[in-house]
């Protein structure tokens, strides 16, 4: 085998070696990188704000069900969540966003219009239209969400 060879074969691992170095990098760094900065941006890009609909679908008197879907990310996983809430106004001014998950074990409740009230159908909790307890194992009311509205369209805080 002559030098010249030997010097370019030198050359040519070290090129390989520089290049399965990158290669390498490239598969490691760049998720760890995204890992590392994607949730600074998002957080700007959402704030927790996230529109529900607009206020008019809701009739005063009646509960009204919005429903939300809402990306969650764990780690590597993005799981896409569906929020439920009812929102509630006795006069058109004053208004309550309630969660329907029943605060005894989670289960969802729904609006019975018939009896206007809220039933759980797992241990027969029941709340009133402002969320209140009326009877069952339920710990304390529904819980409630943070709102704001701005023109016609209503927030809620999320996370
Ligand atoms: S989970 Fe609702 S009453 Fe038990």
């Amino acid at each position: 085998m002559s030098e010249e060879f030997k010097l370019s074969r030198r050359k040519f691992l070290e090129k390989v070696t520089v290049g399965i170095g990158g290669v390498l990098t490239a598969l490691f760094g760049i998720p760890a990188a995204i890992f590392v900065v994607k949730p600074v941006l998002k957080k700007d890009e959402s704030s927790g704000w996230m529109r529900l609909g607009s206020i008019s679908k809701v009739t005063p008197g009646t509960p009204t069900l919005f429903s939300l879907k809402v990306e969650r990310e764990t780690g590597w996983i993005t799981d896409q969540d569906e929020i439920m809430v009812y929102v509630y106004t006795e006069d058109g001014r004053d208004y309550a966003v309630m969660s329907n998950i029943c605060t005894h074990l989670a289960c969802r409740v729904r609006w019975i219009e018939e009896r206007q009230e809220f039933f759980c159908p797992c241990h027969n909790g029941v709340y009133d239209k402002q969320g209140t307890v009326l009877a069952g194992p339920p710990p304390r009311p529904l819980d409630r969400y943070e709102f704001n509205i701005e023109n016609d369209d209503i927030y809620i805080k999320v996370g």
